[in-house]
């Protein structure tokens, strides 16, 4: 039985043995397609192709594509798990030609692919074709020698395939495999087609039209082929399987499902591992591609589905975080075919664990919310949008997580009333908003995004250049124009300005046109659209105008030279410190940066010492720092530091700078530091100037920041210390040369005298030394007397001091120092007989409001609230004498 993975290399090898070019799989966050959420299906990254907008150097492709389809317009979220064919991640296998090979190659290859390579027998196929298409109909007669009545014709869009309200498009064919009588069902076009009998396994689109917004459409110049067959259906026929969750993949995920949970993986937790099993992969997979759980957009949707998946995992019982558990044994299954699974593996586990155990704090109460207000609902009755709100709101639960569960109590929310209540909650965030670019609204930069495309980036080799105004927008709505004093969000179709992203702070600078002028605070960027956040200095100034740009010089220099020296400071921490040192986040402002990475410990003087040393022999080296473009493969072949959470297409920018020791540029030498960025850079690296590191702390559990300056800010921050320096040195009347040694010496001498003080103290308070008449009590000598600012530990010695001095006797002393009231006694050793030491303690505290006290027969001690009764305390140790004496 050949494997999911021997399909997919069946596949490939087959249309690469006919002349295709096999294609790596495009990221699932599309590049260039601000319209997509995710990569839906295997021609997404071909879509200029086909257009003729663009071109390559081969005109036959093939691909296993990453799909997603979740959130947007193709959503199988809802299903997934409770049938036998839904994902919301998938593979599809396609073959596509641009302007080469057309319907009579394209029939053929997939009729041999499927009835020699797969082994599919004949007589199990049909197929359906477009209603006026004779011509696909004609070579599936001729090439597969189907008779007429399994060759379908469907007058409807179901074989006409759009990517989209615009785009390429064309009439398709698609092959349909017959499971046989025994299943209910009815062949594709009759009435009980929806039934499981006649499964579509393979869909050929003949690409011959472009669609256009108003509902026109042109022919193509040329004709081109794109084919999707999903890898799960198709192994899933192969195997001998009806279920597409029954198939070795998907079965083997089940199945670490069921361990890690110990549930039976077909009991009655089926549904909860084939819900995880598919959503691990779709999680997995989008984290991979640089997607991030968030509030917005694609990091919503991911973590949707990664809730969805830990709330199933919560009724199998399991207790701690299951999801990332799992990770190794999607690893272990598709990293060979998929080797970015494997490089994102670490980041994965982490964020699957961080979600699910943040999440379980508060699913369970959520869930008790839930059933609480089924009890309160009439029989049947939806949950009310409100209640589904506050479950969104307060607990965490995505409305698609709360559809879910009542599915199983066969009920559904109110979907209009969570409307509703989600709508009110947004205009009062609006209304809370002032219009900064911390937009909460990020509808409206899609749609624009939809309309006018990403912002292109010119930055990298200017800092001033024209544009055109797409869009200006105040307070989250679209304006046609802004006046002076208003601010206003400005959205070109080109820019210098460097939008904040990759922990590069976004630049400033200015906005003119014939009208008016606009000085900008800070740059961003949504949706690949670069938001200038500004306000109109002068005029006005409008929509569709064309404008002159400039950033701000000097801060831009001044971030450059910061950026750049995060990356030697990156090599350098690296080979000091060891290979786990990976970036945890970066801040790239004009006045410092701020460097997080993974160790476990602080750095030591001599390491940090080490670090600052290599960075300026960097920089002093002033070689060029180069940047190129190249396909992440090569990136990673050459050993550049990618990072994880960035989004990274076809092609990557490749920054290098610095050259190792005797190595020199042109002689194949190697380079010091080389990185995945999309930040700007200086020139050369002396461009930095120097560089000092002024903080190192913790930043979270092992995660160390550095904190450092460069250029001018570290030349001031290296005269500030020194100016500090001297002026110590003038207090303390020193040479600058002198200062430790004085501050030395002065640290000794406090601490001698110190000493000296307390032995004063204690002279003091026996008296100053003075013989002191004790009072004789039937024959017993007793000195007792308050000794206040002494404090509780110097008591003891007091004690005995004054205690050897009389001889024979007992004393007592009572002191307040540091705001606490402390009682001491001693009684000399002939005596210890018939009086003890804890007894005068006793009789002491006692009268002053205390508890007693404790110690040896010769020695004790007690506390006590004040000595406002001291007068009384004494008199109770004289009384107490008096009976023993
Ligand atoms: N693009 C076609 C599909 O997704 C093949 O079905």
């Amino acid at each position: 039985m050949p494997s999911l993975n021997d399909i997919r290399s069946t596949f490939l090898n087959f249309f690469e043995r006919n002349g295709h070019r096999v294609v790596e799989s495009s990221p699932l966050v599309p590049r260039n397609d601000p319209t997509l959420m995710f990569t839906n299906s295997g021609m997404v990254q071909f879509k200029n192709l086909f257009t003729g907008v663009e071109t390559r150097d081969y005109k036959r492709a093939t691909t296993s594509q990453k799909c997603v389809r979740a959130g947007g317009k193709h959503n199988d979220l809802d299903n997934v798990g409770y049938t036998a064919r839904h994902h919301t991640f998938f593979e599809m296998l396609g073959n596509f030609s641009f302007g080469d090979y057309f319907k009579s190659e394209a029939i053929p290859f997939a009729w041999e692919l499927l009835t020699k390579d797969f082994g599919i027998p004949k007589d199990k196929l049909l197929v359906t074709v477009y209603h006026t298409d004779d011509e696909a109909a004609n070579i599936w007669k001729k090439v597969a020698g189907l008779t007429d009545d399994r060759i379908i014709r469907i007058p409807t869009d179901d074989n006409f395939w759009r990517m989209g309200p615009t785009g390429p498009c064309g009439p398709c064919t698609e092959i349909f495999y017959d499971h046989g009588d025994q299943i209910w069902g009815g062949p594709p076009g009759s009435a009980d087609e929806d039934g499981d009998r006649f499964i579509e396994i393979w869909n050929l689109v003949f690409m011959q039209n472009e669609q256009f917004e108003d509902g026109s459409m042109r022919a193509l110049d040329m004709q081109s082929i794109d084919t999707g067959m999903g890898l799960e259906r198709i192994g899933a026929l192969l195997q001998g399987k009806h279920d597409n969750y029954d198939t070795d993949l998907m079965r083997s995920l089940i199945e670490a499902s069921a361990h890690a949970t110990s549930a039976d993986p077909d009991g009655p937790g089926k549904v909860h591992h084939r819900v995880i099993a598919d959503h691990l992969r779709s999680t997995s997979f989008l984290i991979a591609d640089g997607v991030m759980p968030s509030n917005e957009g694609r990091g919503y949707v991911l973590r949707r589905i990664m809730r969805r998946a830990m709330r199933h995992a919560h009724m199998l019982g399991a207790k701690d975080p299951v999801m990332y558990r799992l990770v190794p044994a999607l690893v272990r299954q598709m990293g060979a075919a998929y080797p970015e699974l494997g490089r994102a593996q670490a980041l994965i586990e982490e964020t699957l664990k961080l979600e699910e155990t943040r999440f379980k704090q508060t699913l369970d109460r959520g869930l008790r919310l839930l059933d609480d207000e089924l009890t309160r609902l009439p029989e049947g009755a939806n949950l009310p949008g409100e209640a589904a709100f506050k479950l969104y709101d307060t607990y965490g639960f995505p409305l698609d997580l709360t559809q879910d569960a009542l599915r199983e109590k066969g009920r559904a929310v109110d979907v209009a009333g969570f409307d509703v209540a989600m709508a009110e909650q947004k205009a009062k965030a609006r209304a809370a908003w002032a219009g900064s670019g911390e937009t909460k609204d990020a509808a409206i930069w899609f749609d624009i995004a939809e309309e006018h495309g990403a912002t292109e980036f010119l930055g990298y080799d200017t800092e001033i250049s024209e544009g055109q105004i797409l869009t200006l927008v105040q307070e989250g709505a679209a304006v046609e124009s802004a006046g002076e004093g208003q601010q206003v969000q400005i959205v070109v179709n080109q820019t210098p300005f460097y939008g904040e992203s990759g922990g590069q702070v976004g630049d400033t600078g200015l906005i003119k046109t014939e009208s008016g002028a606009a000085r900008v605070t800070d740059t961003k960027k949504a949706n690949g659209v670069f938001i200038h956040v500004a306000e109109v200095t002068l005029g006005t100034i409008s929509r569709g105008q064309g404008a002159q740009l400039s950033v701000d010089h000097d801060r831009r220099s001044a971030i450059r030279a910061n950026h750049s020296a995060t990356h030697l400071l990156h090599e350098a921490l690296r080979r000091a410190l060891g290979e786990h040192v990976a970036q945890r986040g970066s801040l790239n402002a004009p006045d410092r940066l701020r460097f997080d990475f993974s160790h476990g410990k602080a750095l030591t003087a001599g390491e940090i010492a080490q670090v600052e040393r290599e960075v300026n022999d960097f920089i002093r080296q002033n070689t060029p720092v180069e940047t190129r473009i190249m396909t992440p493969d090569d990136a990673r072949a050459l050993g550049a530091q990618a990072l994880f959470g960035e989004k990274y297409g076809d092609e990557v920018r490749v920054v290098s700078m610095g050259e190792l020791e005797g190595s020199g540029k042109g002689t194949g030498g190697q380079t010091y530091s080389l990185e995945l960025c999309g930040g700007t850079h200086v020139g050369r690296t002396g461009d930095i100037g120097m560089f000092a590191l002024t903080t190192e702390t913790a930043s979270a559990a092992g995660i160390r920041r550095i904190e450092a300056l460069t250029g001018q800010a570290a030349m001031d921050e290296l005269r500030r210390v020194d100016g500090e320096l001297s002026e110590i040195a003038g207090i303390l009347k020193a040479q600058s040369g002198d200062v430790v040694n004085k501050v030395r010496a002065l640290a000794e001498e406090r601490k001698a005298l110190a000493n000296e003080v307390a032995q004063l103290k204690r002279q003091l308070a026996m008296g100053g030394g003075s013989d002191e008449k004790p009072k004789d009590i039937n024959g017993i000598k007793l000195i007792a007397r308050r000794v206040d600012g002494v404090s509780g530990k110097e008591l003891g010695p007091l004690v005995d001091e004054m205690k050897a001095r009389l001889g024979s006797g007992a004393v007592v002393v009572l002191a307040e120092a540091e705001g606490k009231a402390t009682v001491a006694a001693g009684v000399t050793p002939d005596l210890t007989d018939r009086l003890s030491a804890v007894e005068l303690v006793q009789a002491a505290t006692f009268a002053l409001g205390g508890k007693g006290g404790g110690g040896r027969p010769d020695r004790a001690q007690g506390g006590a609230p004040s000595l406002a009764a001291a007068d009384q305390a004494i008199a109770a140790v004289e009384t107490l004498i008096g009976e023993k004496a």
